[in-house]
């Protein structure tokens, strides 16, 4: 595979430059998604990737591109739901000195600056209809026009279209051109969602955990327990690789251990959260009574969940011998979560206890 990266690909995102060489994965479903973007990188045709947010969409694009003869070219990208659809227009194709108030002068837009490349056009289903119209006729025809001008251009691109959204439901409701997404679905490939293809989690998180130590000067690769492993393959990862990747680096970055144990799935979840909101109790070590129940019944709600969650930690401590990260695993809470509550439960009670 060709990987060199020059400053011709402008509009590529770096991280998408930095790992074009990256594509990892061993399941079936993934290595049969590779052999088809290989297979149709080489045909001067546009393909249309369609996946889940963070399945590796932009990635198969730049694939596409440096596996095609376009390679020394530039790939250029844009992300149409990052612009307003009045820029869209502008974005694509360019305008003319005083095309519109603040046009000073004339600017190319990506079309042109794809010109013998390939232009990537992420989220197309946020393209207003009436720049979809203009975008179908450089398809069929190679040409535009700038805004505010109507001399035709000529320019030689290939189209890399992604989405997450259904297009065909849009066609349904008006909102995307039927013919184009005719001309854009030369080619469909679907990226498989990371919970369908179990067999590259474990592969993905150790990548990512090398080299995360690596990027911190760590000079061990780091391995992950047999209950580390076991939740991450149980985790349904709706944000998918770009997911994973983030909660193995944030395990590796706070594991003083070679052995990582401990996996925050929600950084999220606040260690400080309001002690009126109900817990979920689900470590049954601490048995409720009818007695224990009416007894909270004569005192306010926040202070019976607090006594609750004092008692529980306190039991937990104990059953993990002052074990701290062992505590948190029997409360079913991450280290950093545990650490909040045994900092407020120090404060209330302004007690020391010997761990
Ligand atoms: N097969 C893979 N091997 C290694 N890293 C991958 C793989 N697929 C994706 N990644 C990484 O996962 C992250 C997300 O990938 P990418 O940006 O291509 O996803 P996306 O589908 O475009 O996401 P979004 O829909 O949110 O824009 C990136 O850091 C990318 O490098
Ligand atoms: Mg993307």
């Amino acid at each position: 595979m060709k990987q060199s990266i020059t400053s011709k690909q402008k509009g590529l995102s770096s991280s998408t430059a930095a790992v074009i060489s990256e594509a990892l994965g061993q399941s079936e479903l993934f290595l049969e998604f590779q052999e088809r973007l290989s297979q149709v990188a080489p045909i001067n045709r546009p393909v249309l990737l369609i996946g889940e947010r963070g399945t590796g969409k932009e990635l198969a694009a730049a694939r596409l591109h440096y596996l095609s003869n376009r390679w020394q070219a530039p790939m250029v990208a844009l992300n149409c739901a990052a612009l307003s659809p009045s820029l869209i227009e502008s974005e694509l194709f360019g305008y003319e000195k005083g095309a519109f108030t603040g046009a000073l002068q004339r600017r190319f837009g990506r079309f042109e600056s794809a010109d013998r490349g390939t232009l990537f056009l992420d989220e197309i289903g946020s393209i207003p209809m009436e720049v979809q119209e203009k975008i179908l006729r450089v398809v069929e025809y190679n040409v535009f026009e700038r805004v505010g001008s109507s001399e035709s251009i000529e320019v030689d691109v290939r189209i890399i279209a992604a989405t997450n959204a259904d297009l065909n439901d849009l066609v349904r409701k008006n909102l995307f051109k039927p013919d184009l997404l005719d001309r854009l679905s030369f080619e469909v490939l679907f990226l498989p969602p990371l919970r369908e293809r179990k067999e590259d989690i474990t592969l993905l998180a150790g990548h990512f955990a090398g080299r995360m130590a690596l990027e911190l000067g760590r000079n061990e690769i780091p391995v992950f327990s047999d209950e580390a492993v076991e939740s991450l393959e149980k985790h349904p990862w709706p944000g998918n690789i770009r997911e994973l990747k983030n909660v193995i680096e944030r395990a590796v970055y706070r594991s003083d251990a070679v052995t990582i144990t401990d996996i925050d799935f929600h950084p999220f979840h606040s260690p400080y959260e309001n002690p009126a909101r109900p817990v979920s109790i689900k470590t049954p070590s601490i048995e409720m009574t009818p007695a224990d129940a009416n007894l909270r019944l004569n005192q306010p709600l926040k202070e019976a969940v607090w006594q609750l969650k004092v008692k529980m930690l306190e039991a937990a401590l104990r059953k993990a011998k002052f074990n701290q990260k062992k505590a948190a695993r029997i409360l079913g809470l991450t280290y950093h979560q545990f650490r909040g509550l045994y900092r407020q439960y120090k404060t209330a009670n302004d007690v020391t206890i010997s761990v």
